[in-house]
Parts: C-alpha cells; structure tokens; sequence
C-alpha cells in the first residue's frame, strides 16, 4: 500500500537528494490537499545547507526530477516548499491489486513480528455492575488489541479483574448473614450489589461490622474453605454478567489474572523491594519512597494487608517473565494516573530496564449531554449495560419503521446499535472526554459509526448487483479527481493502522473512515458503475471492491460488525 509506494518512490529520487533511501522515505507524506499529488516532499530540510528559500529549492529540485522521466511518476509539481509527486497508474493500480489478493492481512505490516505484547484491558472490580466508564477501558483496550495484531504482534488480552481486597471479605460476610433475605429469583449480580451498599450505610452507624469485614478478609487471604467458598460465589456471578457485556461487544480476553492470582507472589515481591534496599517503614507500614514530590508507594498496610499497588508490581514482573511481554499496556482511565507512575517508578527503582516499555494508556471520562429519557440513571452510575440496550432497541424501531422487511432485524439491530456506541467512544482521542448524545450516536449520517456501517453495506450491495466475478485487473485506467482521491485514501490504510497503534489511538483509525466514507460518496455521485460500458464498470466495480475491503477491515479492526444488509 502506501509504504510500499514510498518505498519505490524514495528509490527512484534518493540520490537526486543525496540521501539514503529509508531517510528519504521517513520524510513523504500524504498531502493535506490530494489534488496537489498523491505525496509529497518537504524541502524545509535543506534550506539551511542550501541557504535558498524552500519554495526555490522545491522548483529546482522538481525540475531536476522532471528530467530524469521515471516512468514511476505521472507528474512532479513544486508548491511553497514542498515537492508533489503524482505516481503513474501501473503503481497505483499494481497497489490496489496486490492489497486485494491477501484481504486477511489488508492493511498489516510486520513490524512486531516476534514480539509479544500484553494488554489489560476491561478489568472490572467484581461485584459492581460495568459502568458506562468501563466501556472506554474495554473498547479502546480491544481496539489496540486489534491493531498490536496487524502489526503482528503477539497479542495476550488480560483481564486484570479486580477480585482482592479488603471489600470481599465485608461482602462475604453480608453475604453470610444478609443474603436469605432477597428472594430466590433476584438477578444475583443487584443483589450483590445491594448487599455491598447496605454493608456500607450499616457499617456507618455499627463501627463493629468493619472488624467482621476484615475478618473475613483475613479468613479469605489464609484460605478458609467457607469464605472461600463465598469469595468464588462472588466472582462467579460478576464474571457471568460481565461475559454477557463481553459477548455483547464482541470482547475476548485471552487470560483472566485476577488480583487475587497474586496473592501467593507478594511475599516475593516485597522480598525483592527488600534486596534492592528499597523497602521502608513509615508509620508502621511499608512503603517505597518516590523522586520529587510524588507520593511514596504504599506496599503493606499497618494491618498486614496487601495493596492494589502491591499486586500490580507482582502483576508486572509476571507479565515480563512468564509471559514474556516485550510491551505491556495497561488500558485504564486516567484517574489512576499516579497510581501508574508509581508502580513504573518502583520497577525502575527495583532495575528493571524493561519499565519504559510499560505504558499506561489512560483516557478521559464520559459526559452525558442530554441525559433525558434515553439513558437510565441508577444513582449517578449509568450501567453499560443499560446504554448498550438502549441503543439496540433504538435502532430495532428505525429498522421497523423503515425497512420493515429486512431479513434477521435482530442481529442488524445489534450490530448497528452496539457498533454505534463503539465509534462513538472510538472516534475521540481517547485522552478527551466524551460527550455522548444520543442522537448523534445513532444518527447514519454524519460521523458516526451506522454512516460508515451504511457505506459498507452500499458497497456490498453494489457488488451483489454487479452480479458477476470481477476481473483480477482494471482494464481501464481511472483517472477522475473523484477517483483518484478514493484510491490514494484506500493505499493510505495501512499507513493509518501503524499510526494508530505507534499512538495506542484508535480514533485516527476511526477518522480515517469517516475520510473515506466522504470520498467513496464523492466518487458514487460522480461515477456511474451500473450501465456503463463493460471494462469500465468493473473497474469502477474494483474501486467499490476495495473500498468494500477497507471499511470492513477497518471496522473489524475497531472491534465493529457490519451487517450485509441494514
Ligand atoms: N480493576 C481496576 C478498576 O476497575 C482496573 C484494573 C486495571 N489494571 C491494573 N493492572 N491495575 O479500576
């Protein structure tokens, strides 16, 4: 696609510029206006050795190039500083056909080849319904996930789930003595969740239930069978519900390492904290004091207790040495920003070199503009799941009342709806804060994500009407504006999935599709495909084909399903 392009074009022009070949093609880029060229060249670089003004050197140097008549090149043109190429329609098109002739790896690269990158992402903290927070940990998580994978990684998905601490054993104990009064038929994850809240607003007036919390806490850590027992209880029922959100999203992980996991690995962390001479009391607790003015890192509490710190350390040393992460991103929002700093802090402390490839990928919150009768308020938390099925039904009564007849409305409702609340989260740099509206979530114009389901689908239906296998070449060569801006922005794909994974951001992807929406709706305005002359329409029809490809790779790679039919 567009590196290979590069590269040949960075092989025919190096020497003009006295440069080797991969810094040459380190400096072309996409023009901002592709009527100016399909790349292009910033001579900036040499105004100081050359002590021109950029626009002359642009205009020397082209013309120099003109020269030489590559065949590679359709046309060199200079503008303020920068030189524009115009490649010829043999690589444009011997681009476009060797894409298409692998679509699995559409877009990919193997630049991670042999390494093994570790995510967590999603880890919910059980007993607690997902909120709408968490849907940001868990599509942006698996968006990256998806990306590490076409730029051949190999991707383990962790569930980081958070099943340890101090809360389990106070809802153990409510679930010892409070639970045979719910009903039997009560949906088992409120009633957890009920009894977490009551324990809290008891606890208050009755100081005495902590101690039992703690207790059973203290019960949980030494194994006792019966508050295990609870404990397992706890956590089953919160997985069930969440692997409902999960299927839902189309979310897998490929491990689940609760904190609880390293319960029997902390004694050899703070052991190591120790060894490294580290390790220090304060206030009868243990700590790692922090450069600057950050705050120390808690290890163990007064009590005994471990931390979530604690086992975060314990986390990451078993992500490099069992797993073998080269890299290792956490997807968590950015309220634990200084929780992060910490932990990576201490591995420096502790030596480890391999801290710099630990990267929190943090994000912004949700806002809800208009919180209406659309989205249901339980307290202030709005449940994941609620708005996923909101969203669903929403588009089921659009599917009814406008295309009544179409085949499976559930599933395209599902597909629709849930992938409507993905882009929306998607589109953003996840570093903003989100504003979610619900018309403009579901609307299917615009920059949402039914808009750019509805194109795959149009381009899916034009290919059923073409009806016929379409050649492995274009007998014609396409050369509209309309045209060729749709196909440097569909060679630009893989281009766009390395920037979003180099970034760890899922919205340039996102935005990318939106760009080509704009252009294939341009090109379909303007190009007749049905009722032209033979080898015209079918290589119109690869346009549409490739087109077809992309937005489906591309949404499949932001974790979106497109229907067939919508
Ligand atoms: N369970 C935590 C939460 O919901 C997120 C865990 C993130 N991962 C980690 N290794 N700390 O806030």
């Amino acid at each position: 696609m567009l590196t290979s392009i590069k590269s040949k074009l960075a092989a025919k022009i190096c020497h003009v510029f006295e440069l080797n070949k991969k810094d040459l093609q380190d400096l072309l880029e996409i023009p901002k206006n592709l009527q100016h060229g399909d790349l292009a060249l910033p001579v900036f670089f040499l105004a100081k050795t050359l002590k021109k003004a950029p626009a002359m050197i642009a205009s020397e140097y082209s013309n120099k190039i003109k020269t030489l008549q590559f065949k590679e090149i359709r046309e060199v043109t200079a503008l303020s500083g920068y030189i524009n190429f115009k490649m010829s329609w043999e690589v444009l098109s011997g681009e476009l056909l060797q894409s298409l002739s692998e679509p699995a790896r559409l877009g990919y690269s193997n630049i991670g080849e042999g390494k093994t990158l570790v995510i967590d992402f999603s880890s919910p903290n059980v007993a607690k319904k997902m909120s709408v927070g968490h849907l940001r940990a868990t599509v942006i998580g698996q968006c990256i996930y998806n990306l590490a994978k076409s730029q051949s990684y190999k991707v383990i998905g962790l569930n980081h789930l958070g099943d340890w601490g101090t809360q389990f054993g106070k809802l153990a104990w409510a679930m010892d003595n409070w639970s045979g009064e719910y009903a039997k038929d009560e949906d088992p994850m409120k009633v957890l969740t009920e009894l977490y809240v009551r324990f809290h607003e008891e606890a208050e007036k009755l100081p005495e239930l902590e101690k039992q919390g703690a207790a059973y806490f203290k019960r949980l850590e030494e194994g006792d069978s019966h508050v295990s027992e609870l404990w397992k209880k706890i956590v089953e029922i919160s997985m069930s519900n969440y692997n409902e959100m999960w299927k839902l999203l189309g979310v897998k992980h490929d491990l689940v390492l609760g904190e609880s996991f390293y319960n029997d690995k902390l004694k050899s962390t703070e052991q190591l904290l120790e060894k490294k001479n580290i390790l220090e009391e304060s206030e009868g607790a243990m700590v790692v004091k922090l450069e600057g003015d950050r705050p120390p890192c808690l290890i163990r509490k007064a009590d005994g207790a471990s931390l979530y710190a604690t086992r975060d350390l314990a986390s990451a040393i078993y992500r490099r040495e069992v797993l073998k992460a080269d890299l290792n991103l956490y997807v968590v929002g950015q309220d634990q920003t200084l929780h992060f700093q910490q932990i990576f802090e201490v591995l420096k402390k502790m030596g480890y070199e391999w801290a710099e490839d630990c990267h929190h990928i943090s994000f912004g919150m949700y806002r809800f503009k208009d919180m209406g009768r659309m989205s249901t308020r339980k307290g202030n938390v709005i449940h994941l799941e609620d708005v996923l099925n909101k969203a669903i039904s929403s588009i089921k009564k659009v599917i009814e009342e406008k295309n009544p007849n179409l085949k499976d409305k559930d599933l395209v409702a599902r597909q629709v709806g849930v992938g409507a609340v993905i882009f929306n989260d998607l589109v953003n740099d996840r570093t903003k804060n989100v504003d979610f509206d619900w018309e403009r979530v579901l609307s299917f114009e615009g920059d949402s994500g039914p808009y750019v389901q509805y194109v795959a689908v149009r381009c899916k239906s034009i290919l059923r009407k073409f009806n016929k296998k379409l050649p492995k070449c274009f007998s014609v060569e396409l050369n509209s504006s309309e045209e060729h801006e749709l196909i440097v922005r569909l060679l630009s794909f893989d281009e766009v999935l390395s920037l979003a994974f180099k970034n760890f951001k899922p919205h340039f992807l996102a935005n990318y599709l939106l760009d080509l929406c704009r252009a294939f709706n341009q090109f379909y305005h303007k190009c007749r495909i049905i009722d032209q002359e033979q080898s015209l329409a079918e290589s119109r029809a690869k346009l549409v084909e490739m087109t077809e490809a992309v937005l489906s790779q591309g949404l499949s790679i932001l974790n979106i399903q497109c229907p067939d039919e919508m």
